[in-house]
């Protein structure tokens, strides 16, 4: 794909389901009794994956109109799969599948690209078997292909070095199937779309704050607690999937930066776990409004407008990390056109995403032109200065393509965004966005 510089965007979009609930959703509508309905869905690669993974299983899962029905077969209905497991890109459905699979009488073996089979698994193998599961890298190097097989599961409390949402949900949904109640704590909250639906589902869970125990770590009043209790049955629901605040970002971000330009996103989810975006864009001085603020299916929605701004630095780090760390390559680009310093901080997590995303994202910025440079957590941008036109490697990575279209529509020149196909992991209809506000 090659982009140049454009002016002008204007006009109303929505951006399609957001993927984090949209694999849940599945997920959980599958060892759920009854037909779960969902709108919204997302039909990204990374979520036809968890379908793909399901169908396997003996889940029978219609696709109609913007309607996914999926016909669930309760928690002890998966039947063993014939063949391994494809999980493609998705890292949440490795992770969060594996959690359910330990639960299961039968084995299995999952497997993905390789971006995918590089990325860190032992951090739900640990846990996992430290509830008893049968889990294991197979060629013993902490990565997929991963294979599990029957285990007699307990409940535990685990406490995770990492804010995330598929450890944590990994180690929840082996919850269910455990023999007593199973607890995750993590050093901020990170996103809780899994504990929301597991609720709506009809599981007991709860998340507390704060460390019980007195404690000097540091932050402990930071720290999330979540705790389940064994399910017997979940039972289906209907579920209305928001627009993906992570997709949205690139139009967030291109309204702000590109001149004369005014964007209504609608319809998109803003659950505080994963809105710290918006914090930081008020932050750098946009013009952004919230409008129509609602609850929609369990989780908050609103439509979100905004309009060319002066932006200018930020430091952005602790706690709010977690709540925008899949838009921190579009944060980039957005910092590198503001003027004065931004500093990302506490960001380690970047480097095992899709791609290294501290080396991807500073290395393209580099080649724009920008003054940019990694630190072991993050990165300091000097911004203000104009970019130009140059090769993106994208390594296969959607959100370095999809942020650095955003750049390339603000720079001089041409950009080639090399293998933009990858976008269709996240967000198929990308490119066809921008023919609306033009
Ligand atoms: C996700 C959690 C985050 C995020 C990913 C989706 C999820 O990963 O980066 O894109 O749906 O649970 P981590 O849990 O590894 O932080």
């Amino acid at each position: 794909m090659e982009v140049g510089r454009i002016t002008g965007l204007k006009g109303k979009i929505t951006v399609p389901g957001d993927k984090s609930i949209s694999h849940r959703s599945i997920m959980l509508g599958a060892i759920a009794k009854g037909t779960t309905e969902v709108t919204g869905f997302l039909n990204g690669a990374d979520c036809l994956s968890t379908i793909g993974c399901f169908r396997e299983m003996g889940i029978s899962i219609e696709e109609t109109n913007d309607t996914i029905l999926v016909h669930g077969k309760g928690m002890h209905g998966l039947q063993k799969p014939s063949a391994v497991l494809s999980v493609g890109n998705s890292g949440t459905t490795t992770r969060l599948i594996s959690g359910i699979l330990a639960g299961q009488d039968f084995d299995s073996k999952l497997s993905g690209d390789a971006s995918l089979n590089s990325r860190p698994m032992k951090r739900i193998i640990e846990p996992l078997q430290l509830m008893g599961a049968n889990i294991s890298s197979v060629l013993r190097n902490g990565c997929a292909p991963l294979y599990i097989s029957k285990g007699e599961l307990h409940g535990i409390s685990y406490t995770s070095k990492v804010a995330s949402a598929q450890v944590k949900s990994a180690i929840l949904l082996a919850g269910l199937y455990a023999d007593g109640k199973t607890s995750v704590t993590e050093p901020v909250l990170s996103r809780n779309h899994t504990e929301l639906m597991l609720r709506e589902f009809g599981a007991d869970i709860h998340t507390t704050f704060g460390l019980v125990e007195p404690s000097d770590t540091p932050h402990a009043d930071r720290h999330a607690t979540a705790s389940i209790t064994p399910c017997q049955e979940l039972y289906s629901q209907k579920i209305i999937v928001p627009g993906d605040i992570s997709s949205a970002a690139y139009f967030i971000a291109a309204g702000l930066i590109t001149p004369d330009s005014e964007i209504l996103i609608q319809n998109v989810g803003v659950n505080p776990t994963r809105a710290g975006i918006l914090q930081v864009c008020i932050d750098m001085g946009a013009d952004i409004t919230l409008l129509n603020e609602r609850t929609s299916g369990g989780e908050p929605v609103a439509d979100i407008l905004v309009r060319t701004s002066k932006l200018h630095g930020t430091t952005i780090g602790g706690a709010i990390i977690p709540t925008l760390i899949d838009e921190i390559p579009i944060i980039a680009v957005m910092a590198a056109l503001a003027e004065g310093r931004t500093i990302i901080e506490d960001a380690a997590e970047l480097k095992v995403k899709e791609t290294n995303r501290i080396e991807t994202v500073v290395d393209n910025l580099k080649a724009m032109g920008c003054d940019i440079m990694a630190t072991y957590d993050g990165m300091v941008i000097h911004g203000g200065n104009p970019l130009h036109g140059a090769n993106i490697h994208t390594l296969l990575d959607h959100r370095i393509a999809m942020a650095f279209t955003i750049a390339g529509l603000n720079a001089d020149g041409i950009t080639h965004i090399l293998d933009s196909k990858c976008v269709d992991v996240s967000y198929p209809a990308f490119f066809d966005t921008f023919e609306e506000l033009l």
